[in-house]
């Protein structure tokens, strides 16, 4: 069995009701409770994929559950029912993170293509997370003691604190994804996901699909509904990478997804509610597209609630020691040799190079110097030439 489903309703034709069609499907073990106390002794024993919750339990209100359940990691997917004129219960419900509502009398295949909708969520979740695992272990951010770098450091566990919206900028190279990262893990919605997505590498067309999910048949190759990453990234992070090179139509829905805090499948209706903390990097200069008209402004201080602007190495050359210390002893003990040193000439080679590519390209130096090296220190025969020759 892939999916428990635990049904929360005082109404006992109701859970059996529910039970008997429900225990058509393999996929799913079947639960149910009489009252919330019940509910959440369940919830307490045994992990829970996706709850049916009742407005009204008895004298309960239903949605006074979502408290306990918005503390289980991983949260449950919690689909409230409602009785007739309820709905503005289930709205409220929904921004305490109730994933979605079905009015009763419950229709079976709108249950069903719920349920559905709930498990597509459920899986890409997990499958990110087994994927993040591996993305989260190997980031460090190495500070410096550059002012600037210093107050980004701030700015950043601030911004994190208050999970408001984040513009990052500079160079390639200078540390945006590592910083982004940073943020995630120096604010509330750690143990969330952060979804990373790359908007220069993908199709506008595609791009609007990947980020508000679509419906089966909304185009071509579109057999089943999928999930959005905005849905993906529920109660976490959305990391818009290059977003200056989105296009100026997918500026506005980004715009009207983040404002309303909604999205709308592609091919779909319904607007289905999101809670998501926006990072987005670029490495172009934004104001300077907004005079061009490649920009929207409005989206431009959306983003940027909290402005931060990495310095290129080359203004930062007094971070330079503590870098080189940094990836002398991470890649070294990757690679399972044994450096410890950097040579005199190679420290004012490096001091007076002028690292266009920033951060990586040094790290990328000292990789390869790693391979060459034949003792424990790095020499200028080991680094690339074209840094060697400003020795
Ligand atoms: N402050 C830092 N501490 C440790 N490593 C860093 C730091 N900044 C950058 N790096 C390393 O440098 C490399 C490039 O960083 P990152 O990918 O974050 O750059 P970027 O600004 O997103 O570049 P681009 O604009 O090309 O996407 C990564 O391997 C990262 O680990
Ligand atoms: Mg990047």
């Amino acid at each position: 069995m892939d999916f428990t489903v635990l049904v929360v309703d005082d109404e006992e034709n109701f859970r059996e009701g529910i039970k008997q069609y429900l225990s058509r499907d393999v996929n799913y073990e079947i639960l149910d409770a009489a009252s919330l106390s019940e509910a959440r002794e369940i919830l307490n024993r045994q992990p829970v994929d996706i709850i049916m919750l009742d407005v009204q339990v008895g004298k309960e209100y239903g949605p006074d559950l979502l408290y306990d359940i918005n503390r289980i990691r991983p949260t449950p997917k919690t689909i409230l029912i409602t009785a007739y004129g309820e709905v503005e219960m289930a709205v409220d419900a929904m921004k305490n993170g109730a994933f979605d509502f079905l009015s009763k009398p419950v229709s079976f295949p709108l249950l069903e293509a719920t349920l559905k909708r709930a498990e597509d969520v459920i899986r890409l979740q997990k499958e990110i997370e087994s994927l993040m695992g591996a993305y989260k272990k190997d980031f460090s951010f190495v500070v410096g003691q550059n002012e600037k770098m210093k107050r980004i450091f701030k700015d950043a566990q601030l911004a994190a604190k208050a999970q408001v919206s984040i513009l990052i900028g500079g160079e390639t190279g200078t540390g945006k994804e590592v910083l982004a990262k940073f943020i995630h893990q120096n604010g509330p919605r750690a143990n969330k996901l952060l979804v990373p997505i790359n908007c220069a590498a993908i199709q506008p067309t595609i791009l609007e699909s990947e980020l508000f999910g679509y419906e089966a048949g909304a185009f071509t190759n579109a057999e089943k509904r999928k999930p959005g990453l905005f849905e993906v990234a529920d109660g976490g992070i959305l990391f818009l990478d290059e977003i200056s090179s989105m296009s100026m139509d997918m500026q506005s829905k980004l715009l009207r997804a983040i404002e309303e805090k909604k999205v709308r499948h592609v091919g779909g209706t319904k607007e289905i509610p999101v809670d998501v903390q926006i990072v987005a990097a670029s490495n172009r200069n934004i104001p300077e597209m907004i005079e061009k008209g490649d920009f929207r402004e409005d989206l431009y201080y959306r983003l940027r609630i909290v402005d931060i602007e990495i310095p290129p190495l080359r203004e930062r050359k007094e971070d330079l020691p503590e870098l080189i210390g940094f990836f002398v002893k991470s890649i070294s003990a990757e690679r399972g040799v044994n450096i410890t040193k950097v040579s005199e000439p190679v420290l004012r080679a490096f001091q007076n190079y002028s690292w266009p590519g920033n951060i990586r390209e040094l790290k990328n130096a000292i990789e390869r110097a790693s391979i060459f090296c034949e003792g424990d220190t790095i020499n200028l025969c080991d680094i690339p030439a074209d840094i060697a020759k400003f020795e």
